[in-house]
C-alpha cells in the first residue's frame, strides 16, 4: 500500500472478525515496530504478543476503554525497559513511535487496530503489570488491539491550516 494512502486511511478499529491474524503478519508488524526511531537509538523496548483468550479478557477487565478486546484476536503490549533507559519520558516517546509504526503496518497488511493508552495512568500500569507479571524494570506504555476489521469508519477531514505556524509564533 502506498505510504500516504496508509497514513490517511488508517482509522481506529474497535470491531473485529473472529479469524486469527497470520503469524507472518505478526512478524511484519513487530519488525515495523522495531524500525521506529528511538532517542540515542536505545531501542529500549519490548513487545508482548498476546493471543490467549483468557489473558485478553483479563486485560479487558482492568482497562476501562478496552472493551474491543472481547473480539480482537490479538494484542501487542509495547513496553519500555527502565534498565536500558531510566527516563520514562524517553521510554514513552520511543514506544509511542513504535506504536504508530504498528498501527500503520497493521493497516498496510489489511488489518484493523486501535491504540489503547496505558502510560501515564498509574492504575492501568499497575493492573497490566500484575496481569502480565511484568518485571519491575518493564514499563507498559501502550496496548494495541489488532484483527481483521468488522467495521469501516468514515474518513474524517483532519487537515487544518490554522494549526500551522511558520517561522516565529
Ligand atoms: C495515547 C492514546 C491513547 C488512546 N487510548 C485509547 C483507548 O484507551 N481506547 C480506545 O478505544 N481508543 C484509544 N485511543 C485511540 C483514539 O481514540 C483515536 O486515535 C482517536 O479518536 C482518533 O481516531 P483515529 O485513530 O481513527 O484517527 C488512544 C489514542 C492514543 C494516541
Amino acid at each position: 500500500m502506498e505510504l500516504f494512502e496508509t497514513i490517511f486511511n488508517r482509522r481506529s478499529i474497535r470491531r473485529y472478525e473472529t479469524r486469527q491474524v497470520e503469524e507472518e503478519k505478526v512478524q511484519e508488524i513487530l519488525k515495523a515496530a522495531m524500525f521506529a526511531p528511538s532517542a540515542r537509538n536505545s531501542q529500549a523496548w519490548h513487545f508482548m504478543v498476546i493471543t490467549d483468550r483468557t489473558i485478553l479478557d483479563e486485560i479487558r477487565c482492568v482497562h476501562p476503554y478496552a472493551g474491543m478486546l472481547a473480539e480482537a484476536p490479538l494484542a501487542i503490549l509495547v513496553c519500555g525497559d527502565k534498565s536500558i533507559d531510566p527516563s520514562e519520558g524517553y521510554l514513552n516517546t520511543n514506544c509511542s513511535a513504535a506504536t504508530q509504526n504498528i498501527l500503520l503496518a497493521a493497516h498496510a497488511l489489511g488489518l484493523g487496530s486501535v491504540w489503547l493508552g496505558v502510560f501515564p495512568r498509574e492504575e492501568r500500569i499497575k493492573a497490566i503489570a500484575e496481569v502480565l507479571r511484568l518485571p519491575q524494570h518493564i514499563l507498559p506504555i501502550s496496548l494495541i488491539a489488532i484483527g481483521y476489521s468488522a467495521e469501516k469508519p468514515e474518513k474524517p477531514e483532519r487537515f487544518k491550516p490554522e494549526k500551522i505556524h511558520r517561522e516565529k509564533w
